[in-house]
């Protein structure tokens, strides 16, 4: 079970004129424009804000560290986070100092210059390949900079990287942000006590990517809704001809198995009735039809308008519901329907409805700001969520407790 047990939120931190190490979650998409990298979600940075600002007003010196994409070969400026300094800088209304590296003389000139309320950002943890070696020497390195350690990076917490396990490790004054707290409260709530009836809905390319988070889902839900290309493996499992569809072959044995697991522990698994298909993704438009009657040469790229009556069922009775995952190929207009439908749906439902970042966070912002903030909680994580849901126990937070 994921409670707060034993971590000390940020506000009962001794953090009053402190160097206060805040590890942020700052990984946001990025667009190369005219030659420069822009920001094109700062919904991370976003949520950062209200422990940071805490921190300020208390007088801390805020040090501020993430990391941004996956670089592999040292320093790459296309993923420095001179833009995230940068929005940041805009939102807080203060210069936010960026040295060019997260350890060495450069970062402990700026954090020893820091003074109190100062915020600075340390250049990505992950030009160093120290820091998702979890090694030790790198951890005692970011160490010495602070007095206080502050886990406020829900997105990257299901990592056993040097700033998020051997850093904490290292600091005795140790606890969470108010965006982590926020996270483990909703996606707990959802884990260890949702109110039922609980519904799950899933969509995305793969089923081997949502095995383990199906598995322990059939635990505790009532159904599980599905789309996306997932939905194509277990309607084929079914045999439905699903033609030129993508279908993962290999996984149609799992997908039946989950269905009989299924039907064992009577939870409804809802698939799709109908389908928007189309010849190729680049289509113009595309055609509803029913399951059984895609033609050939057409795949099924949306959930059609019957399979979201059927789903609004399940939302109609859901109390809690949980929603990782987009019903079809919502970035291209003509098979967005189905995406942008069960958003609405559920943003109007009157359950608990959490979403668990990535591609369905994205969806429903697209969806509209006004369908984005009816949803109880959206989180900033990605795999993080999927591995909380699954109910394993994840690093980043495992340390904090005291
Ligand atoms: C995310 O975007 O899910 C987190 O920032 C973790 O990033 P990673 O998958 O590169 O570790």
């Amino acid at each position: 079970m994921t409670t707060l047990a034993g971590i000390v939120p940020i506000n009962e931190l001794p953090i009053d004129q402190k160097r206060v190490f805040i590890r942020v979650d700052f990984n946001v998409p990025l667009e190369e424009q005219s030659g420069k990298q822009v920001i094109t979600d700062d919904a991370r940075i976003r949520e950062a804000l209200p422990t940071i600002k805490h921190a300020m007003d208390r007088g801390a010196r805020v040090i501020l560290a993430s990391h941004l994409g996956r670089p592999k070969k040292g320093p790459d400026p296309k993923l420095s986070l001179e833009p995230c300094a940068a929005r940041l800088a805009d939102l807080l209304g203060v210069e936010v100092h960026l040295p060019e590296d997260s350890v060495g003389d450069a970062a402990k000139k700026v954090v020893f210059d820091l003074r109190a309320g100062q915020v600075c950002l340390l250049e990505n943890l992950r030009f160093h390949a120290e820091e998702e070696k979890n090694d030790e020497s790198f951890a005692a390195q970011l160490a010495a900079l602070c007095d206080v350690y502050v886990d406020d990076a829900f997105g990257a917490v299901h990592r056993a990287h040097a700033s998020v396990h051997a850093l904490p490790k290292l600091v005795s004054e140790r606890g969470c942000g108010f965006l982590l707290e926020k996270e483990i409260k909703a996606l707990g709530k959802i884990v260890s006590n949702p109110d039922k009836p609980f519904v799950a809905v899933l969509g995305g390319a793969k089923v081997s990517d949502k095995i383990a988070v199906i598995e322990s889902l059939l635990e505790k839900v009532d159904a599980i809704v599905i789309g996306g290309a997932m939905a194509n493996t277990f309607l084929a499992a079914k045999g439905i001809a699903m033609k030129s569809s993508k279908v993962e072959n290999e996984k149609t044995a799992l997908a039946r198995t989950i269905l009989e697991k299924a039907q064992e522990k009577k939870v409804t698994i809802a698939l799709p009735v109908d389908v928007v298909v189309a010849q190729s993704i680049e289509a113009k438009e595309g055609k509803v039809v029913d399951v059984g009657s895609i033609p050939d040469n057409h795949m099924a790229l949306d959930v059609g308008p019957k399979s979201l009556a059927e789903f609004q069922k399940w939302f109609d009775k859901a109390k809690s519901v949980f929603w990782n995952g987009p019903m079809g190929l919502f970035e291209k207009t003509p098979f967005s329907k189905g995406t942008f439908g069960v958003a609405r749906a559920l943003a109007n439902s009157k359950a608990f409805t959490v979403i668990g970042g990535g591609d369905s966070a994205a969806a429903v912002k697209e969806a509209g700001s006004d369908v984005a903030k009816k949803f109880s909680h959206i989180s900033t994580g990605g795999g993080a969520s999927l591995e909380l849901i699954e109910g394993k126990k994840l690093p980043g937070i495992e340390v904090l407790r005291r």
